[in-house]
């Protein structure tokens, strides 16, 4: 598979960016961030861009890609709807919407978090914004659209979050979360898990377009 990885710089996207470099049915990964991941390898290419609002300038180097592992996103902590909103919801499908028209084959995955919203009317404003964000790439012409409902995620291997205070949550809570991962499923997973579940319903495909924790800790 040919992989084009958003968010490789976050908690997440790094476990994921991690489990494509250690896949042999990963060939390719093209990172597309605003800040570099500061690794090498040879089945990485990374380019830097700013604006994710327009890929017009990169779009030629946006083609010919299996899958996409969209983990770029923010915390709403502290943040008005508004802008949330137009983080989450406006960026994310301008960036689905430019790959949807120039990949048709492509099986595109989302993070967003358990407890989001699909009817988009509940009282919390993040879960209502990722909820549209998910039904609306549901409609999206991709060959299939995954969306991944973690509950709280163990980085493994190194990962760090770029968030500040979830990074000083998850050193304080390491040895916690570690026994909640293999006691409790339902509520923490790890970002291996989270790579490997991508990697694979993006090669074989998965029963359902939504992925809660149980469903990711299978992999
Ligand atoms: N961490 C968890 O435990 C957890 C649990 C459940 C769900 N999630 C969800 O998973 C997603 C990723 O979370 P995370 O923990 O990996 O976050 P993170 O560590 O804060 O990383 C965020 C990533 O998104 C990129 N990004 C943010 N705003 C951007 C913008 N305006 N333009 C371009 N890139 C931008 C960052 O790039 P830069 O490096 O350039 O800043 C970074 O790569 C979020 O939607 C989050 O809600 C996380």
């Amino acid at each position: 598979m040919k992989v084009i990885l958003f968010g490789a710089t976050g908690m997440v996207g790094q476990g994921v960016l991690r489990e494509c470099l250690l896949d042999p049915d990963v060939e390719h990964v093209l990172v597309v961030g605003r800040s570099p991941t500061g690794q090498q390898h040879a089945k990485l290419r990374e380019i830097l861009h700013e604006d994710f609002f327009d890929f017009s300038a990169i779009e030629s180097e946006l083609i010919g890609y299996d899958a996409c592992f969209f983990c770029l996103g923010v915390s709403s902590v502290g943040m008005d709807a508004q802008r949330y909103r137009h983080l989450t919801y406006d960026l994310t499908m301008a960036t689905a919407t430019t790959l949807a028209r120039l990949n048709s084959a492509m099986v595109f995955t989302y993070v967003t978090g358990r407890g989001t919203d699909s009817t988009e009317q509940g009282p919390r404003m993040w879960a209502r914004v990722k909820g549209k964000t998910e039904n609306d790439l549901l409609k999206l012409p991709f060959k299939a659209a995954y969306m991944f409902r973690p509950a709280a995620i163990q980085p493994l291997h190194g990962v760090r979050s770029k968030t500040a205070w979830v990074q000083a949550i998850y050193v304080l809570a390491s040895p916690l979360f570690a026994r909640l991962a293999r006691t409790s499923p339902k509520y923490v997973t790890t970002t291996e898990r989270v790579g490997r579940a991508m990697i694979s319903v993006a090669r074989d495909g998965y029963p359902k377009p939504v992925l809660e924790s149980e469903d990711i800790n299978r992999f």
